[in-house]
């Protein structure tokens, strides 16, 4: 037996393909990936994938989940770095370890505090509102679509704080190539392969486009120094680290694009998600659409925390052990990449009656504060969105419903396919709208 084999045998067992099957069946098939592997190892098991020197740990006790995200001393696993590094520059906050990471966290986690979220749903409001005015009506369209383009314009208003329209339309297009040039299953496994077989970077060719994009925020940045507004950006360009110091401009660039590429593509696809659940579950739909006429907000939240239980947009939270980790009989050693599989505990009979149902009523009593609950992660890692995102999704969902009856324009229910980091329906969600005439 050679030495690696002798390392990786202390790890749990796991799927015995080729790590170039194991990356396709997680890129292609994740679900079934997952439930196979549960159905065959349990909770833990390790998974190879393309790239990565390692195995990784793939969990789903929420006992051992609560374990790995509450020590603040692990690191970054490396599937993060490997699929965001080329897009996010090393500065982004959620590529930095240690200090470095939780420095920037403090500096920028007020922006995003509950209370301050109230001041962005007016601006939500208004950007749905006029969207869904040219939406196509008793005819099929993707509203996964629709909803990239929504996210796309409140992060651009709420964080960058661009009000200019002429800016705004040149930033979304070359925005929205980047992204969806980034996007593909297709692209990820050219990174990973030339990753592994130092073939040439397949993004090199995305720079012209990068340094255009760069061009443009740097204009933002200068005018929000000379300027201060009511966006995220002026924030962060206020904000001081503890010597007193402020971000330089290139890291709050960095910053724009991480918010950009975490908080654009996830809400989009939660909301597509949300609705590809809704219109093939009428009598829910039936109840928010009453709740929100009635001006009530409970049954839409219960209905995105369901929807994000059911639906996880983003389906790893990896770390680097720091010190060694218990879970399951093994004892993990330091440097080890550990990820909960989010939809596995997500799905847990023991956690959830009827777990693949939808049923928001679940989340009456208020969202579940424990680690079988986890789509935006957890610790100090945990998202910096997620009051931006809840309140996005829920401020959208009452809108739209508001002026359109919809139902669904397919008749299976989405598969999941691969769009960067995420878990996106694989149809784009079509559904049919019409206008409601209160
Ligand atoms: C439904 C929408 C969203 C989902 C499902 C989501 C999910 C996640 C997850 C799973 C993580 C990793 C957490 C961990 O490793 O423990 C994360 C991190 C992060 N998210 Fe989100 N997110 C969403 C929306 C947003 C929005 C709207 C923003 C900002 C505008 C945002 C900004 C970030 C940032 C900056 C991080 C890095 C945090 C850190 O490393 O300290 N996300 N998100």
């Amino acid at each position: 037996m050679t030495a690696r084999h002798s390392h990786t045998a202390a790890l749990p067992a796991g799927p015995r393909e080729p790590p170039i099957l194991q990356t396709l069946r997680w890129l292609l098939r994740p679900i079934s990936f997952l439930e196979s592997s549960r159905r065959r190892f349990g909770d833990t098991f390790s998974v190879r994938f393309l790239g990565l020197q390692k195995p990784m740990v793939m969990l789903s006790d929420p006992d051992a989940i609560r374990d790995l995200f509450g020590n603040p001393e692990h690191g970054v696993a490396s599937i993060r770095t490997l699929a965001l590094l080329p897009i996010l520059g090393p500065r982004s906050l959620l590529l930095l370890e240690g200090r470095d990471h939780l420095n920037r966290r403090r500096l920028m986690l007020p922006s995003f505090h509950g209370a301050r979220m109230r001041a962005y749903e007016s601006t939500v409001r208004e950007v749905v509102a006029r969207d869904v005015q040219s939406w196509p009506q008793r005819e099929p369209f993707s509203i996964h679509a629709r909803m990239q383009r929504v996210t796309l314009e409140v992060i651009l208003r709420a964080v960058f704080g661009v009000t200019d329209p002429e800016r705004r339309t040149r930033l979304t297009d070359r925005l929205g190539r980047l992204l969806a040039e980034t996007a593909s299953a297709g692209l990820q496994f050219a990174v990973l392969l030339s990753r592994r077989f130092g073939t040439p970077d397949p993004l090199t060719r995305l720079q012209g486009l990068r340094r255009e994009i760069d061009a443009m925020l740097h204009l933002e940045i200068a005018e929000r120094r000379a300027d201060p507004r009511e966006d995220i950006l002026s924030m962060l360009v206020a904000a001081r680290f503890e010597g007193g110091e402020p971000m330089d401009d290139g890291e709050i660039r960095d910053q724009l694009m991480t918010l950009l590429l975490a908080g654009h593509e996830t809400t989009a696809t939660a909301l597509a998600w949300t609705f590809d659940l809704l219109v093939r579950h009428p009598a829910v739909l039936t109840r928010l659409v009453a709740e929100v006429d009635a001006g009530e907000q409970a049954y839409a939240r219960a209905v995105v925390s369901e929807s994000l239980r059911l639906r996880p947009v983003v389906p790893l939270a990896g770390r680097r052990l720091a010190s060694p980790l218990r879970v399951d009989g093994h004892v993990l050693p330091p440097g080890t990449d550990v990820t909960p599989a989010i939809w596995l505990a997500h799905t847990r009979a023991d956690r959830y009656h009827e777990p693949f149902a939808f049923r928001p009523e679940r989340f009456l009593d208020g969202p579940l504060l424990t680690s079988a609950w986890i789509p935006f992660g957890g610790g100090v890692r945990r998202c910096i969105g997620a009051a931006f995102a809840e309140m996005e999704m829920r401020v959208a969902l009452a809108e739209i419903l508001r002026h359109r009856t919809l139902r669904s324009a397919s008749g299976d229910a989405e598969h999941v396919a691969r769009r960067n980091v995420t878990w996106s329906p694989a149809g784009g969600t079509p559904v049919i709208a019409e206008v409601r005439h209160l």
